[in-house]
């Protein structure tokens, strides 16, 4: 079996072999907007044939720009597209293509590598790690009823009333096949500031790629802007009246932006439900709510997935927010890798070199894929057993200083 890279005329034997592994068909008809396949970069991609020349296997790459900790935007190889025919499954075909293809991201200089997994058992033994989170927040509309406390209440003086803070900005209803370049603008302001965002490449919302609102399938989309008028953020929706309002993503500048966003739905006429798809999860809306247990959480799951190709450098890359030093002990089964690295934080830059010195932490590089952006702490690992803490109060030091500003969290199907 050969793997080779593709190019733009290899595209129809690539999206024919990647489409039979999932069941699907080129030509069933796909919500009003591109096919997700319109963004494929051919330049990127893989394809596994055999000896005698029939196409089984096929991995892809995007080029994305990821947000780290500290507002820092760093190259990721967005790996997708990922199918080996059901003829040749489990025949070391993924193996051999994700050797592959690590391979060549290190050629091309790149540090990071990030993947939505359809399964969650096939990727870690590849050095991949769960690092964000997403969940579904429902709520029930006669429940919906905000409460944000307006002021703490002094000695001798009544305890403020429960309130809704008055919003200075303003709500616009639109349609999404109206919102031309509009949607493209914010998310691009929101995501350089969340740390977790993938960039969406211009391609992507002109060929509608992906998933709404990216694509352009019928859609209300409540935009939101501040006092002087400035888009800063909008949720996509589609009402299924009398029961459910389904929300496809929030963007917002900000927590009160999506508080406003998200008290624009919950006030929505007949229906009886509102579900918000992709909410971070500890959200601070369910916390909005006056009754707390009207917030129901559900699909709490993974959704992007960190591969370290450079260690050092994608340490260094990332901002910090304490300082801090510890000896990491790094086991990469799959590259065949193995290296210890003394991680000194000061002033929120990193320095990251070899060292002998003991080491504070043990782990794979799947479980460092998994604390890189924040989003998971070390002590969980450690308690999970998949992280070995080598002295007291390690963990702990590990937590702080891998956190990020805010939990990082990513809305970017691909
Ligand atoms: C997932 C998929 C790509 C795996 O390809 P494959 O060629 O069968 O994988 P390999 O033979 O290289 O398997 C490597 C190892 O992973 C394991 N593995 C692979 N896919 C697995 C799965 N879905 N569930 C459990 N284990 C899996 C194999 O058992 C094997 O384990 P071993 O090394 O201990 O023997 C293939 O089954 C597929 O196309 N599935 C449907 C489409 C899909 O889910 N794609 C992934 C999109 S993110």
């Amino acid at each position: 079996m050969e793997i080779r890279p593709t190019t733009d005329q290899d595209f129809d034997v690539f999206v024919d072999t990647l489409l039979a592994p999932f069941g699907l068909f080129r030509d069933a008809p796909t919500e009003d907007g591109g096919p997700w396949w319109a963004a494929l970069e051919m330049d990127r991609n893989l394809l596994a044939v055999t000896a005698d020349g029939r196409p089984v296997g096929t991995a892809g790459a995007y080029s994305f720009e990821l947000t780290l900790p500290g507002e820092i935007l760093a190259p990721a190889a967005g790996v997708t597209a990922v199918g080996v025919l059901p003829s040749h499954r489990r025949q070391g075909v993924l193996t051999a293509m994700m050797r592959h293809q690590l391979t060549d991201l290190r050629a091309r200089g790149e540090f990071l590598s990030v993947l939505l997994a359809s399964e969650a058992v096939i990727y870690r033994r590849f050095g991949y790690g769960p690092a964000t989170y997403t969940s579904r927040l429902t709520v029930p509309r006669h429940r919906a009823a905000l409460a944000l406390p307006r002021a703490r209440g002094t000695a001798g003086s009544p305890v403020a009333v429960p309130d809704v803070v008055p919003d200075p900005g303003s709500i616009e209803l639109m349609r999404r096949a109206d919102c031309g370049e509009l949607l493209e603008e914010v998310y691009d302001r929101y995501r350089r500031t969340q740390p977790g965002a993938l960039s969406r490449p211009h391609r992507w919302w002109a060929s509608g790629a992906g998933q709404p609102p990216v694509a352009r399938a019928p859609r209300y989309v409540a935009v939101h802007r501040d006092a002087d008028g400035v888009p800063d953020g909008y949720l996509s929706y589609v009402a299924d009246a009398p029961k459910t309002l389904t929300v496809d993503e929030t963007v917002a500048a900000d927590d009160a932006v999506f508080t406003a966003l998200a008290r624009f739905v919950l006030g929505h006429d007949l229906v009886t439900e509102v579900v918000f798809k992709h909410v971070p999860p500890g959200h601070p809306l369910r916390w909005q709510l006056a009754d707390f247990r009207a917030g129901q959480v559900t699909n709490d799951t993974d959704w992007l997935w960190v591969r370290l190709l450079d260690i050092p450098r994608a340490l260094t890359a990332r901002g910090w927010f304490m300082d801090g030093e510890l000896v990491l002990d790094v086991d990469d089964p799959f590259l065949g890798e193995h290296g210890r690295y003394l991680l000194t934080v000061q002033d929120g830059k990193a320095d990251c070199v070899p060292t002998d010195r003991e080491p504070d932490l043990s782990l794979d590089v799947s479980d460092l894929g998994s604390v890189y952006l924040g989003g998971t702490a070390p002590s969980t690992l450690v308690r999970a057993g998949h992280i070995r803490a080598h002295r007291a109060g390690a963990a702990a030091l590990a937590d702080a200083l891998f956190g990020a500003e805010r939990p990082p969290h990513c809305l970017h199907w691909f």
